[in-house]
């Protein structure tokens, strides 16, 4: 389907050829100015205590960029307080509509609410010792106090940084350590799809890790809805939060931080086995979560002093875990930061059943929607009747976000959900970018399925012929994707190892931010992401590190060595194939898979299950000794007319082995 195929004037708030040449042209705006435009917007979008001195500093290639350095401001004044106070005076308007696993758990927090909840977390962590500048971790199930947790910490200039609910005790001792953070939020226990997670129990056994003790002072532990599980105050380490939360006084003064001061780490998988910790900053992130969070969605009518019962106003639900970047940027931050109600939901779109995603839409008259193609298309295997029950009339805009959306998924989307009458946007973006930044514009500018479109405001993309590093200026152009001037939701170092940073996305291609994805601009302009040109996998909208799975092979005493490649999957967009050789005289078994595939659920966590592993007596090599994972890729894949030459192996009958393997596990 192309994007002719859709009646222009059936979608919500189409674009036409007047609103694509006016963006066209405040878009060219923007990047010949960045610095009056970023400025402007961050005078008239947030509250500063103290005015910046200067807008942009610093180059990529020394990796020195910063934003509105010298201005004071706080996030959560920002997100909360401001609203409750005039010209706005949303106080009584709902800040967060929460759903909980089951249907009918349901909360709506007011701004105000959620200012007095905030304040109290803020002085139980100030309590307890948490200064401004430490790291606070959060091991969170998808509750409110997730949100108000990680406000607080912004509100006392604390650094969150989150770990998804989903990782092992392994991964967030990893986490903790790296940074030597010696606070821990968690829940006792979590629900999701029916079933408890125990999230203290998964907590006790990572701060019980060598490299933990002595680093955690304190686990602060909220009431979960559920038995306790294991110990507590053993070693006086707990602490009955919900408890000593209820006991503070509601009021707490927010700490002036400097628009460079962190906000928050988070977490990402990168080409080596050791995840990142990418910092964001308070002032440049929020400015840039808020922006496009407005912008993306077609949200700005909200971001002025709101009228009661305003007709257009939108029900925002982004159904993302707030684990990742898309719910610190689109649940947490840039929705409070625009004063509208966000959206927090607890289960899956599976539970009880695979309707639940348009019973909510119904039931919450939601109006934008945002949810990832993996999700999209495990929905789509069931066909239309579950949707077609509900009335989704409310919806004006879906978004996708995570991988490349297929076209078959899109239109599924677009018709199917949207009713043909929805925009649907393509966000492209990535934890470094701290926001959206390729993507269509609702009633802006015009969908294409399957390609992300067009850039941001302020953002300047280009396509570098991946050999030369020159830019390709032609309009039609396939290379990777780079972008040529500082923003401010960019992250600005990795936590501890500046020079990672600058490895990984400044050296690659000098004078450029290197995103890591591959692209295609066509004759319009309009981009098409190819995928990661490095090894980074994404499953079900999830990165993982081909590196980080292979070393969790190798710690296993019967594996010599191992090498992990993507293969095509139909619903988690990539799955993961492992080939590993085992250890002199141990034997290839069924059990040793089971054990394998145990290893890398227990050492990263259940989302990075292998889809296949492949035992062998040996790995195709060069000669000079390096894995040829090109081969490996495409023998899993099952492209064995694109195998290419193998005769440079050093035993090219590798190949015929490992393809027949691949065919007996298909
Ligand atoms: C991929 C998620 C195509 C891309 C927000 C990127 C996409 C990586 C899209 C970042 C999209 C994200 N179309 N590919 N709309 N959005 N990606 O850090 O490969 O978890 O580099 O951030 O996801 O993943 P991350």
């Amino acid at each position: 389907m192309t994007n002719t195929d859709i009646e222009p004037e059936a979608v919500y708030n189409p674009s036409t050829a007047a609103s694509l040449a006016l963006y066209k042209s405040a878009h060219s705006a923007s990047i010949k100015d960045i610095s009056s435009y970023w400025s402007e917007l961050a005078k008239s979008k947030l509250h500063w205590f103290a005015p910046f001195p200067t807008a942009v500093t610093g180059s990529f290639q020394e990796g020195s960029v910063s934003w509105f350095a010298g201005g004071k401001l706080n996030v959560c004044y920002n997100a909360v307080d401001r609203y409750c106070l005039p010209p706005f005076n949303r106080g009584n308007e709902v800040a967060i509509i929460w759903e909980g696993d089951e249907p009918d758990a349901i909360k709506r927090i007011s701004y105000h609410e959620l200012q007095l909840s905030v304040c109290r977390i803020a002085n139980a962590l100030k309590a307890s010792g948490v200064q401004k500048g430490d790291v606070v971790t959060l091991y969170m199930p998808m509750v409110p106090e997730l949100a108000m947790t990680m406000l607080a910490c912004a509100r006392i200039g604390a650094v969150h940084s989150v770990i998804f609910a989903g990782f092992s005790a392994d991964a967030i001792a990893d986490r903790i350590d790296d940074a030597k953070s010696k606070w821990v939020v968690t829940a006792s226990v979590g629900s999701r799809g029916g079933r408890n997670l125990p999230l203290k129990t998964i907590c006790d056994a990572a701060i019980k890790k060598e490299r933990c003790v002595g680093v955690v002072q304190k686990v602060f532990v909220f009431d979960g809805n559920g038995p306790n599980g294991s110990e507590w105050d053993k070693e006086d380490i707990h602490v009955r939060f919900s408890d000593l939360v209820h006991a503070q006084w509601p009021v707490c003064s927010c700490e002036w931080m400097d628009a460079e001061d962190p906000l928050f780490i988070l977490y990402t998988s990168g080409s080596t086995g050791r995840p990142k910790g990418l910092v964001h900053t308070s002032g440049g992130y929020s400015l840039y979560a808020m922006h496009t969070t407005a912008n993306s969605f077609g949200l700005s009518q909200q971001t002025g002093p709101s009228s009661p019962n305003d007709p257009h106003k939108d029900v925002y639900a982004c159904v993302a875990d707030a684990g990742w970047i898309t719910g610190h940027s689109y649940i947490v931050y840039g929705p409070l930061l625009n004063g509208i109600s966000t959206f927090m939901f607890e289960s899956t779109p599976m539970y009880p059943d695979h309707g639940r995603y348009w019973d909510m839409v119904q039931r919450h008259k939601i109006t934008v929607f945002y949810t990832a193609p993996t999700a999209i298309r495990s929905l789509m295997r069931f066909g239309d009747d579950a949707p077609n029950k509900y009335d989704l009339s409310s919806l004006k805009v879906l978004g996708t976000v995570g991988e490349p959306i297929n076209p078959a998924a899109w239109k599924w989307y677009f018709d199917v959900i949207g009713k043909g009458k929805c925009a649907v946007v393509d966000t492209y973006w990535q934890t470094e970018t701290g926001g959206h930044v390729i993507t269509n514009l609702p009633g802006v500018t015009p969908m294409k399925p399957g390609s992300c479109t067009l850039p941001c405001y302020g953002i300047e993309v280009v396509v570098l012929d991946p050999a030369s590093g020159q830019e390709i200026d032609t309009t039609a152009a396939e290379g990777v994707l780079a972008i040529k001037q500082p923003w401010p939701g960019m992250a600005r170092t990795c936590l501890g190892d500046h020079q990672r940073y600058l490895n990984v996305y400044m050296k690659p291609y000098p004078g450029y931010y290197f995103a890591g994805d591959g692209c295609r601009r066509d004759e319009d302009g309009f981009i098409w992401i190819t995928g990661r040109v490095d090894d980074v996998l994404n499953v079900s909208g999830h990165r993982i590190g081909t590196a980080e799975v292979e070393s969790a092979l190798v710690a296993h005493p019967a594996v010599a060595q191992a090498a992990v490649v993507g293969i095509p999957h139909e619903i988690k967009g990539q799955g993961i194939c492992c080939f590993t050789t085992l250890t002199e005289g141990v034997p290839e078994s069924e059990d040793l898979i089971k054990e394998l595939r145990n290893q890398v659920r227990t050492s990263i966590g259940p989302f990075a299950t292998p889809d296949m592993i492949v035992l062998t007596a040996a790995l195709p090599m060069t000669r000079s000794g390096k894995i040829m994972r090109r081969i490996l890729r495409k023998v899993a894949a099952g492209e064995l007319d694109t195998l290419g030459d193998t005769t440079t192996l050093s035993d090219p009958s590798v190949v015929d082995i490992l393809i027949s393997k691949v065919e007996n596990l298909r």
